[in-house]
């Protein structure tokens, strides 16, 4: 008999959650034994579209696909799951819209969702949150689920490793698996350090390949306003490559990885980053990899900000008193 592994994903009527679950369907994540369990929640007026998704998840034949209970009722949806894939939260209200707004709006919900995780859960549930801020929303839901551990709750960053990849190859011409090595540390936001000091491009140091000062200027800039852009662009949020960068998170995470990759968890002091908040890091096998050397003041300045950031949000949400 196949073991049934529940998955609740919150923001299921969403365009990313519509992306991601039959991306999440096709993929051997969990491998043959395992059946899928999806509990797809979200609020009470978009049940009606959450249907429809599931009748076209059933057309789509997946033989991995146990079940589908589709729910506004988050008791129910998080009962016993072993993986919660927190996508919906309140998006920006513009694009110039303040952190400290996007914080306040979307910290009550991430609290409901941990202490509903805590009640409900599997005790060794995994936990990545998606929704902006996806740090912090991963901050005020691990505080309120005092009784999971806090090694299991993550926070997508590597969305943000995908675009600065994609966006070294594009400017050298490369195919995209030429180009390795690319940590994004700290915050999900404009503060984010793309660290391109030791990424590779054919196995030359991309600073050998391009010069410093795009590397400092135009490639950190393209790569922290991507979403932005995108949003500009399209009139929505990214979708696709979000879902992308969710699975592939995942793929990672369940099925391990050879390289390190990014990914926001529990700080424990690593790289001086205060213990407790959630920062991208290189991730590799259930641990943080250290000993990566932050030897230019400019990199060094950059960790910085992007800690201070983590830092000012980690206040706001204790103001707002959805956190200790
Ligand atoms: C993204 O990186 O695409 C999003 O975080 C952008 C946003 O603000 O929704």
């Amino acid at each position: 008999m196949k073991k049934r592994f529940k998955i609740v994903v919150t923001g299921a009527a969403g365009q990313v959650a519509y992306a991601f679950l039959f991306h999440l369907l096709s993929s051997k994540i969990f491998g043959e034994d395992v059946t899928l369990e999806l509990r797809l929640l979200d609020l009470p007026n978009t049940l009606q579209r959450i249907h429809g998704v599931q009748m076209e998840i059933e057309d789509c034949l997946f033989s991995n696909l146990a079940k589908i209970i589709c729910t506004s009722d988050a008791n129910e949806a998080m009962t016993d799951v072993d993986l919660a894939v927190l996508i919906g939260s309140i998006p920006r209200r513009s694009v110039t819209a303040s952190r400290a707004d996007l914080i306040k709006d979307n910290s009550r919900i991430f609290k409901e969702q941990g202490l509903c995780l805590n009640n409900k859960a599997s005790r060794d549930v995994k936990v990545l949150v998606v929704g902006n801020p996806c740090n912090t929303n991963c901050l005020v839901a691990l505080n309120n689920a005092k009784d999971l551990s806090r090694d299991n709750f993550f926070a997508m960053t590597l969305l943000d490793e995908n675009r600065a990849r994609s966006l070294l190859a594009h400017k050298t011409e490369v195919n995209v698996n030429a180009v390795e090595n690319v940590i994004v540390w700290g915050n999900h936001s404009s503060s984010m350090f793309p660290d391109f000091y030791h990424a590779k491009i054919n196995d030359k140091f991309a600073h050998e390949v391009l010069s410093e000062k795009w590397l400092q200027e135009d490639f950190m800039h393209l790569v922290r306003n991507r979403g932005t852009e995108v949003i500009k662009a399209r009139g929505v949020s990214s979708g696709a490559s979000a879902a992308s960068g969710i699975v592939g998170t995942l793929e990672k995470i369940f099925a391990g990885s050879r390289e390190p990759y990014s990914l926001g968890c529990c700080s424990n002091g690593q790289y001086g980053v205060d213990e407790g908040l959630i920062f991208s890091f290189p991730y590799k096998n259930g641990k943080v990899v250290e000993g990566i050397a932050h030897a230019s003041d400019f990199a060094k300045e950059q960790m910085q900000k992007t800690i201070e950031e983590l830092r000012q949000e980690r206040e706001i949400a204790r103001e707002i008193g959805v956190i200790r």
